[in-house]
């Protein structure tokens, strides 16, 4: 399953990719004003940050309006991915956008249905928002799988990308079922990576290295065993 990171934040952005943790970025409006910078500078620098889809959305209500936006996004970057949003207007975007080669993430994706026509209107990616159908108490995980299901029914190409993932065992549960990618935002991507039984083991193999003596703690070989030829290696 890929990895994106859901942020607009460079400095989140630039530290994943140190961990080489992550496949791409997703951004929403809310992101992208979280950073009060200039939306297109921005977006162009996400894109020679990541080497991966970088997703920027729509922010017109009607078809003609996503289009020309969508088709000027595109040009921004051969990684931007267009998103629209799961309405009437957003599919028809969808559509026209994909007729042109133009790849589209159809977004705000909360029912089964819904999925099925952004598939049929040529979504490249459909999001999914799990976090927030767990919000109202429904269930966002099962809303994953019967896409899945749907998807490997008619074998749509439309890749799942679960998005408003909250915790970690959201990113297990969607790899779990299948899921092409999991978005999410640092914090959950910080958590994936921490175990207090990695902390605790690492402190106390730390504090039993401390009990050597300094003259046999050098964690550079002695000059007898540095730069052996290879062939006197062993295998
Ligand atoms: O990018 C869309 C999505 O991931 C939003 O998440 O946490 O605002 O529901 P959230």
């Amino acid at each position: 399953m890929k990895i994106f990171l859901d942020s607009a934040n460079l400095a989140e952005l630039r530290e994943a990719v140190s961990w080489g943790a992550i496949d791409g970025v997703t951004t929403n409006p809310s992101l992208v004003a979280k950073e009060g910078k200039e939306f297109f500078p921005l977006l162009k620098e996400i894109c020679e940050t990541v080497d991966g889809p970088v997703s920027m959305e729509t922010v017109s209500r009607d078809a003609e309006g996503m289009v020309a936006e969508g088709v000027e996004f595109s040009k921004l970057h051969p990684n931007i991915i267009v998103k629209c949003p799961l309405t009437k207007e957003g599919l028809k975007a969808t559509r026209q956008l994909s007729q042109r080669k133009i790849r589209v993430n159809v977004t705000l994706c909360f029912s089964a249905s819904q999925a099925l026509l952004a598939a049929k209107a040529g979504a490249f990616f459909v999001s999914p928002f799990v976090g927030r159908l767990d919000d109202i108490s429904q269930d966002g995980m099962a809303l994953i799988a019967d896409i899945k299901t749907i998807y490997t029914n008619y074998g749509f190409t439309t890749q799942i990308l679960v998005a408003s993932v909250r915790h970690p065992l959201h990113v297990v549960a969607a790899a779990r079922l299948g899921a092409d990618i999991a978005t999410m935002p640092f914090s959950v991507l910080e958590a994936l990576v921490k175990h207090p039984l990695t902390d605790s083991g690492l402190e106390r193999f730390l504090k039993d290295w401390e009990k050597l003596p300094a003259s046999a703690k050098s964690t550079k070989p002695p000059a007898s065993l540095a730069a052996r030829p290879a062939a006197s290696r062993r295998p």
